[in-house]
């Protein structure tokens, strides 16, 4: 293919696809030719081309833009864009639709824009030179300092900035600390159920991965001293069990801590939204309670402030936080730089605090609107023990284990309720739909929401 005709080509696939949209600016003629190193001419040939065929519309000394009256047919998506994983697929959709009781999504209509906003301009108005260079791989030094104040009121650590990374998310706090820490045969114990994204990636990177189950006292720690006595690593979340949201006892945390300290195991305590309980009587991380040293705190933002900032933090034992640096060093490329100078003004100015007083009553609120919902739309369908807090409740099946079929129907009425029972890696497993009650703003919009799928659900619990 000629030059003009690669040119030429590129931009029509581009508009076609739907990547270029009508009315948006290409390139002029010199930036693109200087760009590309060919001919002014070559690419005015193809321009010509393109204009010649409604594509593209010059508008003189405006430049060049996508024609905006063209209208394109919608494709349909490629198929290989799902996954080949059936479940894995079933809960990324739920995560990515919008619809009614989305999982561990904070109230989205609560948060505080306009400060925000504020706080962002502040920081595009202090960037300076330096700032356009590679951020620290550990994360922006005030925003570390932020999060070691917050956790150390807020959650009872007793850490340094020193020892906190800031990472891009759960998944990567996770895979950087396996990756150094862990020897390939390293034993790893995860919860059974367990939060399923965490789950999936433990399937590709642990070699030898267990599970102990969960009651209401959370992970069960005798079985697990009676069956991995020998694990190097057990994977937990303390405050509210994801998803069954029950809290680890007393007695369990400190059974635990004493074997880790014998053991010199680790312990990764996934504390991803412990800020939100309903309580007076709040026990403190898992890590505050920990004088040998052995857990690992990890943390995210993703429930307190929103998903999108894909950002999350470990606090780092201190004997481990030069062996973290490098392996960040070579694994990690830290996160971008704007919103961590935005967040951390966000907590150091006092924002953040008066914003999770704020969610946390008016979740309990919710929790209580879409649980009368429930009850009301669904008697005796259902039943529910509740948590000292959290995002999200379990509504279990009074009989029957078709969770996954109802699950199903539900989505299908833009109902994003997982299967409980997707949650389990052993045989032995309940039955429920966990449920998302954050963004639900009235009892009566949750009763509308419930009612939806009401005949077919009542015809597939009946049998
Ligand atoms: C159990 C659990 N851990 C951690 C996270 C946080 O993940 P991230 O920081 O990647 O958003 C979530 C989010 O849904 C979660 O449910």
């Amino acid at each position: 293919m000629s030059g003009y005709q690669t040119i030429y080509q590129r931009y029509k696939q581009q508009i076609l696809n739907g990547q270029l949209k009508p009315g948006d600016k290409v390139a002029s003629i010199r930036v693109l030719a200087a760009d590309l190193g060919v001919a002014k001419k070559t690419v005015e040939t193809a321009y010509s081309i393109l204009i010649g065929e409604g594509y593209l519309v010059s508008q003189g000394a405006h430049g060049t833009r996508v024609n905006p009256d063209l209208k394109l047919q919608r494709r349909p998506p490629p198929d290989n864009i799902a996954v080949a994983d059936h479940e894995l697929q079933q809960l990324i959709d739920i995560r990515d639709n919008a619809g009614h009781f989305r999982l561990g999504i904070p109230s989205l209509d609560a948060f505080p824009y306009k400060k925000w906003l504020l706080l962002a301009a502040k920081a595009v108005r202090a960037m300076r030179p330096e700032h356009m260079l590679i951020p620290p791989v550990m994360g922006h030094q005030p925003l570390r300092q932020a999060i070691a104040n917050y956790v150390n009121i807020s959650r009872g650590l007793n850490c340094s900035p020193h020892q906190v990374c800031i990472t891009s998310g759960y998944k990567q706090s996770l895979a950087l600390i396996l990756q150094t820490l862990a020897a390939p045969q390293d034993k790893v114990v995860y919860e059974d159920p367990g939060y399923f994204f965490g789950h999936k990636l433990l399937q590709r990177i642990a070699k030898n991965l267990h599970y102990a189950p969960v009651d209401r006292d959370g992970i069960n720690v005798d079985y697990l001293l009676k069956h991995h006595q020998d694990a190097r690593f057990v994977i937990i979340t303390p405050a509210h069990h994801s998803p069954l949201a029950v809290t680890l006892s007393l007695p369990r945390r400190q059974q635990l801590l004493n074997w880790a300290q014998t053991r010199q195991a680790w312990i990764i305590e996934d504390d991803y939204d412990g800020e939100f309980h309903y309580s007076k009587k709040v026990l403190p991380a898992l890590k505050s309670q920990d004088p040998g040293d052995r857990v690992i705190y990890v943390g995210t933002f993703s429930k307190t402030i929103m998903p999108a900032m894909r950002t999350s933090y470990i606090v780092l034992p201190k004997k481990l936080v030069n062996r973290f640096h490098e392996t960040a060093e070579i694994v990690a490329t830290g996160l971008p730089l704007l919103p961590q100078q935005i967040l951390s003004r966000f907590i150091a100015e006092g924002h953040f605090f008066k914003h999770l007083k704020k969610m946390r009553s008016l979740y309990q609120a919710r929790r209580q609107m879409v649980l009368n919902a429930l009850h009301q739309v669904y008697p005796q369908r259902f039943y529910v023990e509740l948590s000292d807090g959290g995002m999200h409740l379990v509504a279990f099946l009074k009989s029957g284990s078709q969770d996954q079929q109802l699950a199903e129907l539900w989505q299908q009425h833009q109902l994003l309720v997982s299967p409980l029972s997707l949650w389990y890696a052993g045989k032995t497993k309940r039955y429920g739909l966990v449920i998302g009650y954050t963004n639900i703003t009235s009892e009566q919009e949750a009763i509308t929401a419930f009612k939806r799928p009401y005949q077919q659900t009542v015809a597939l619990l009946n049998g």
